[in-house]
């Protein structure tokens, strides 16, 4: 019988704790497929005492018997991609069995990152914050019409393509009067390039249409997260490609219609790496202690995360926008040890109570908060504390979906997989 294509995306800002979640549930799926997003992810995987970071390569890698796609969707910087490989083969795992690559996905070409870098540059204070790692920009060449593909690879006039893409961006650099990408790099990309060519390049549309008519069961990987989307996020402040659950169908060439469940992966309080409105931030002690705890450092850029509490009505926002039929909590642990614990249920915006993110999100935004009892010790093996369960309750309620899994550590044996008790 045909199966659907579960999704799993995050939430809120990005860093929600999707790798390791894809990992945890990676043996109950086939195919894990990235649909979006490129090395801007930083997905922490931790097992047996091992710390694992995937950039592009999707979190099934490490599950045996898992075949991992990177789909049309996403934008490929080879030179990262080769050092993914290399990391993967240096603990023993060599994934070109498992991988496959979709011939519809673009390349990131050093002079992509140089332009990311120079476009940041120009925009002084009001940067995006990017990671420069030439999303923006190749997303643009694609949207552009003169993107560069894994599957030109195969064509006989690639290197004609590389060349006249790399021309077209060295008189834009010019006109940001900024060098061109080195030597070295072009040359370090051509080398990675002759490394990706050989791997396995599919039409991952069919693939997964076939997958799916077997009944092969298909979980597409989101990066980044809901309000980083470039249409529905904090605009401009955001990534350049569709982190939501419709992404998935673009990112992979899967109907609206073969969706199965959609998990959204949240934190019980929210960060945000780079600029842009964060209602709820905290620059207190109380942000400094949870990015201590929580080890909030980006994974791919090693910047401090900017840290703070829930935010409900951005929660429910992602909910809606996604079609979430499943909640994830992570890093509720982190939060351990407070007396209390806050909650935005809402926000003021130039004097007015609203529960929507404006569309001008230049100005103030106020969060209002509600206070909560915090919580002891979360371990495990041991019933889950009276406060912390009335918190879960808490968010099941006032976003209407069920949480039916709550990480408690980093490592992927640190879950705890529940029962809806909360019907929609
Ligand atoms: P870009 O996607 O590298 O251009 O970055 C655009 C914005 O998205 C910046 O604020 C980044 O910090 C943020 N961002 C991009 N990727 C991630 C991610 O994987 N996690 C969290 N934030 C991200």
């Amino acid at each position: 019988m045909a199966a659907r294509m579960d999704v799993l995306l995050g939430a809120q800002w990005g860093d929600e704790g999707k790798g390791k979640v894809v990992d945890v549930v990676a043996p109950e799926y086939n195919v894990i497929a990235r649909f979006q997003g490129g090395p801007n992810a930083g997905h922490t995987l931790i097992f047996e005492g091992k710390k694992h970071v995937l950039h592009t390569i999707p979190s099934g890698v490490f599950r045996e018997g898992t075949t991992n796609l990177v789909g049309n969707g996403v934008v490929i910087d080879p030179v990262i991609f080769l050092k993914e490989i290399k990391a993967l083969d240096a603990v023993g795992l060599d994934v070109r069995k498992s991988l496959l690559i979709s011939r519809r996905a673009h390349l990131i070409l050093p002079t992509h990152r140089a332009l990311d870098a120079a476009s940041e540059a120009e925009k002084g204070t009001s940067k995006i914050g990017s990671t420069l790692k030439g999303i923006g920009p190749t997303y643009m060449d694609k949207t552009g019409r003169n993107g560069l593909r894994i599957g030109d690879l195969e064509l006989p006039d690639s290197m004609d393509r590389f060349l006249a893409l790399t021309k077209k961006h060295e008189r834009l650099l010019e006109q940001y009067g900024k060098p061109d990408a080195p030597a070295e790099a072009r040359e370090e990309w051509l080398a990675a390039v002759e490394v990706i060519r050989g791997l396995q390049l599919v039409d991952s549309e069919h693939y997964l249409d076939n997958a799916l008519r077997n009944g092969q069961r298909v979980l597409a990987e989101g990066a980044q997260g809901t309000l980083l989307d470039i249409d529905f996020g904090t605009y401009p402040f955001v990534t350049s490609s569709n982190t939501i659950s419709a992404g998935a169908c673009t990112g992979l060439g899967v109907a609206p219609n073969r969706i199965g469940t959609i998990t959204g992966i949240f934190k019980a309080y929210c960060t945000r790496v780079g600029s842009g409105p964060f209602p709820t931030e905290l620059l207190d002690d109380t942000g400094e202690m949870i990015r201590k705890a929580g080890h909030e450092f980006g994974s791919t850029t090693g910047r401090p995360r900017r840290c703070g509490w829930l935010d409900l009505p951005a929660l429910h926002y992602a909910v809606m926008i996604n079609g979430i039929t499943e909640l994830a909590m992570m890093k509720a642990d982190v939060l351990s040890g407070m007396d209390t614990v806050q909650v935005c249920t809402g926000y003021t915006v130039n004097g007015k109570r609203t529960d929507r993110m404006p569309y001008d999100v230049s100005g103030e935004i106020k969060p209002i908060l509600e206070p909560m009892e915090g919580w002891g010790e979360l371990r495990t093996e041991a019933p889950l504390p009276a406060s912390f369960e009335r918190y879960i309750a808490m968010v099941e309620e006032r976003v209407g979906v069920p949480i039916t899994l709550i990480s408690l550590g980093p490592d992927r044996a640190e879950t705890v997989r529940r029962q809806p008790t909360f019907a929609r």
